[in-house]
């Protein structure tokens, strides 16, 4: 039985489900950042956001030519309702999205610049960057097949990276090509099978030693140099070389980037953590051509990529790039005895229309565990309100980091928190 299930006469366990996260506020503190930081910086290219439900029927994920892919077949939660219908717990958004611009392909207006950070579900096996709920943000472009719509793309990956306080020798985006690819695949003549291994070990190719790879290709009847062409495709050299010309330089060509959906059909990309202990994809995406041909016979180009909330923040920890946590409230107000509640409460009030965050205690605890629970709480300030402040009309603020204090009078501390 699952050990999350309750055992006979034992207690429930506290443990979450497999493979997702409780959101402890600190955690919740990040997911929101991580949703603020995305925000910021998709709508200055001009993304609008759109959202849908988490259930979708499975027959989305089961279009031409997804059958045999991993994420169907092993990964994705389903459960059939009360009317027998089959329904998903999506695992991606980029289905989702494609519907809806499909059906409402005649009243939207294109090209359609357009995100979301949905949480998205996969039966993975839980390991480091890897969970069965995460949140990721989809950034798309449709109705363009322009290269410099690829290049917007790429470029708001790019923005995203440096929105979150990397710099350029924290991470390369590395550039394919999956028109080339199917190219390449036609010219050494070989089937969908042998494609779709040779596909795999590309994919996997980063995680596995070099001659493991070329005697894994021998088995397909192939060499190293056959399927990792030395030089790029022309539209993928016009990419790099018109962010050489932005001033961008750890854009770079990688035979080698498959990804592992099989709509994709154009450029592909993988942005890459360069740490020494950490190098492997935080995120990436491609151009997929033939998505909406689900559901019309006259298909909408489409652009995007995905950014997982768990391997940034990993990415960002190890960088020491994580923002110190801040709590909502600003100051704390604590009292020596639980008869002056409707004081503290009279205070805080005050600060509040004054627009300042405060907290109150309710005199429960003694003074010094109020002190340090307000410290634990990482809030930044504490106002005591005793019988001698409240006769005076004056308060010390005391600063929880530093431990400096100032006496101020009543009047003045809302000013005073306002311009800290
Ligand atoms: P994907 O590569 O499967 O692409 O997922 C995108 C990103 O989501 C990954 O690179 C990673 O950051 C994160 N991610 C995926 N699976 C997990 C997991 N189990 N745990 C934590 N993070 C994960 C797609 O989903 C495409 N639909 C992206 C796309 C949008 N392509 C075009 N538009």
């Amino acid at each position: 039985m699952a050990d999350y299930v309750q055992k006979s006469g034992q207690k429930l366990s506290t443990e979450p489900y497999k493979g997702v996260r409780d959101f402890y506020p600190e955690d919740q503190a990040f997911l929101n950042y991580f949703i603020d930081t995305c925000r910021g910086v998709v709508e200055k290219v001009g993304y609008e956001e759109y959202h849908a439900s988490i259930l979708e029927p499975v027959e989305l994920y089961k279009g031409k030519g997804a059958e045999n892919e991993e994420i169907i077949r092993e990964q994705v939660y389903t459960f059939t309702d009360r009317g027998e219908r089959e329904v998903a717990l999506r695992p991606e958004m980029t289905p989702t999205v494609a519907r809806m611009v499909a059906a409402r392909r005649r009243e939207l207006a294109f090209p359609l610049r357009w995100y979301s950070i949905p949480n998205v579900f996969r039966y993975e096996r839980p390991q480091r960057g890897r969970l069965r709920e995460h949140w990721q943000l989809n950034v798309d472009l449709f109705g363009s097949r322009s290269l410099y719509a690829d290049a917007e793309i790429i470029g708001v990956a790019y923005g995203l990276m440096a929105a979150f306080g990397a710099t350029e020798s924290d991470f390369v985006i590395k550039l394919n090509s999956r028109a080339a690819l199917d190219e390449l695949c036609a010219s050494l003549k070989l089937d969908d099978t042998k494609k779709k291994v040779l596909m795999g070990l590309l994919d996997k190719m980063g995680k596995v030693p070099t001659d493991e790879f070329a005697a894994n290709l021998r088995g397909l009847g192939l060499t190293p140099a056959q399927v990792l062409p030395a030089r790029p495709p022309k539209e993928i050299a016009q990419l790099i070389e018109e962010f050489k010309n932005a001033g961008i330089s750890n854009i770079v060509y990688a035979p080698e980037v498959v990804r592992g959906f099989n709509y994709y059909t154009g450029v592909v990309f993988e942005v890459f953590d360069t740490h020494k202990d950490n190098s492997r994809a935080l995120f990436g995406g491609g151009r997929y051509d033939n998505l909406t041909a689900l559901f019309d016979e006259d298909p909408i180009p489409g652009v995007g990529f995905g950014l997982g909330d768990v391997g940034i923040h990993n990415f960002l920890e190890s960088r020491g790039l994580l923002p110190s946590y801040t709590p909502p409230a600003k100051v704390y107000i604590a009292i020596p005895e639980p008869r002056l509640a409707p004081h503290a409460q009279t205070l805080a009030g005050l600060l509040r229309e004054g627009g300042v965050n405060a907290a109150i205690d309710f005199g429960e605890r003694k003074l010094g565990d109020q002190i340090k629970n307000a410290s634990k709480h990482k809030i930044p300030y504490l106002i005591v309100v005793g019988e001698k402040e409240l006769a005076e009309g004056r308060f010390v603020v005391r600063d929880l980091g530093s431990g400096e204090e100032q006496a101020l009078d009543k009047g003045q501390l809302a000013e005073f928190f306002l311009n800290i």
